[in-house]
């Protein structure tokens, strides 16, 4: 898809009046850390933020330069294949510049620590750092530390909170609401900062939340977070208007949470069998990466009911969204 430069942001319109482009008097935070210590109002300004820069830049294909000037650093301490190429994507669409950094190959390896290496990288004339890192509480530690806007793209099992951002407005632009819906998280809950991220959010928009899984992967703890616990996906099945898939976390566990994939997947994979006891119009969602055939067959995941790529669109919208709240010129 090709990309092209619009006119000034002052001089678009957009529903017949001069859009203003500064950033609204709501938005205080200089950071995004996690959904847990935002408001229901300050969900819906970055939800109607992202809806709004997808509809000004055709679903983010084009540019909109309003962070000219500014430069935002990824530092990716663990893989990634969407959080990072989408954060790069959205910085560019917004006409900054960017600057990559991942540990393998860096100064890590000489002793250096994360806190240096990202005080290093902002010495070169950093606005925003983009963390992911294996522990949780890295994007916190930065926040203490540097002078930028810090922006957790996931620490360890903790928070990954422009996933649940997506997740939700993927939700709110299929259904045009997020409060009454029943929203099951399937699979891996324990290992998960996307599962963490999406209870927050969901519930503070009004969602019903069940957590499903086997009992190695979802404690009964997770009703003190409000939630409902689950353990038989075909019983809440009928129940569910969105299920998000999450990845069984093989990385991540010390001893295998069940006796085989082909069990896990005969209890909790999504299915063609199981879409035909699903309501009618029910979302299928997963962050990625998916495993096929472990918590969803090949059918499904490219089938009607899916919105798995709209997902990845829609981080764009959102990480713009994110980046421009935390960057941009603030409104009078
Ligand atoms: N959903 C997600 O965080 O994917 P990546 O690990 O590829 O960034």
């Amino acid at each position: 898809m090709s990309t092209r430069i619009m006119e000034p942001p002052t001089a678009r319109l957009e529903t017949g009046a001069a859009a203003d482009w500064s950033v609204p008097a709501g938005w205080t935070g200089r950071h995004l850390l996690g959904l847990e210590n935002l408001t229901a109002d300050e969900l819906t300004l970055v939800l109607d933020t992202a809806a709004r820069f997808k509809a000004a830049t055709s679903d983010c294909s084009q540019k909109l330069p309003l962070l000219v000037g500014r430069t935002v650093a990824n530092l990716f301490f663990e893989n990634s294949t969407r959080t990072r190429t989408s954060f790069s994507l959205a910085a560019r669409r917004l006409g900054a510049d960017t600057v990559d950094f991942s540990s393998s190959g860096s100064s890590l390896s000489k002793g250096e620590t994360v806190i240096d290496t990202a005080k290093n990288i902002e010495a070169m004339g950093v606005d925003a750092v983009v963390v992911r890192h294996r522990t949780p509480g890295t994007a916190q530690l930065l926040a203490q530390n540097l002078a930028s806007a810090v922006i957790n793209a996931g620490d360890g099992a903790h928070e990954h909170p422009t996933q649940g951002l997506l997740d939700i407005l993927s939700i709110q632009q299929r259904r045009g609401r997020i409060a009454g819906l029943t929203v099951a998280l399937v699979g891996d809950i324990a290992h998960s900062r996307t599962a963490r991220s999406n209870i927050w959010g969901l519930q503070k928009l009004g969602a019903h939340v069940i957590v499903c899984g086997p009992s190695t992967l979802v404690s009964k703890e997770w009703e003190s977070l409000g939630v409902e616990v689950a353990y038989d996906l075909d019983k809440i099945l009928p129940r569910c208007d969105v299920l998000n898939l999450l990845r069984i976390q093989f990385e991540r566990q010390n001893t295998r949470p069940f006796p085989s994939v082909r069990e896990y997947a005969l209890l909790y994979a999504m299915n063609s069998e199981r879409m035909r006891r699903a309501k009618e119009d029910i979302l299928i969602m997963a962050p990625g990466p998916i495993n096929r055939g472990v918590e969803i067959t090949p059918d499904v995941a490219d089938g009607p009911h899916s919105v798995i790529l709209e997902q990845v669109t829609n981080g764009l919208a959102v990480r713009m969204a994110v980046l421009w709240l935390l960057l941009g010129s603030k409104r009078d």
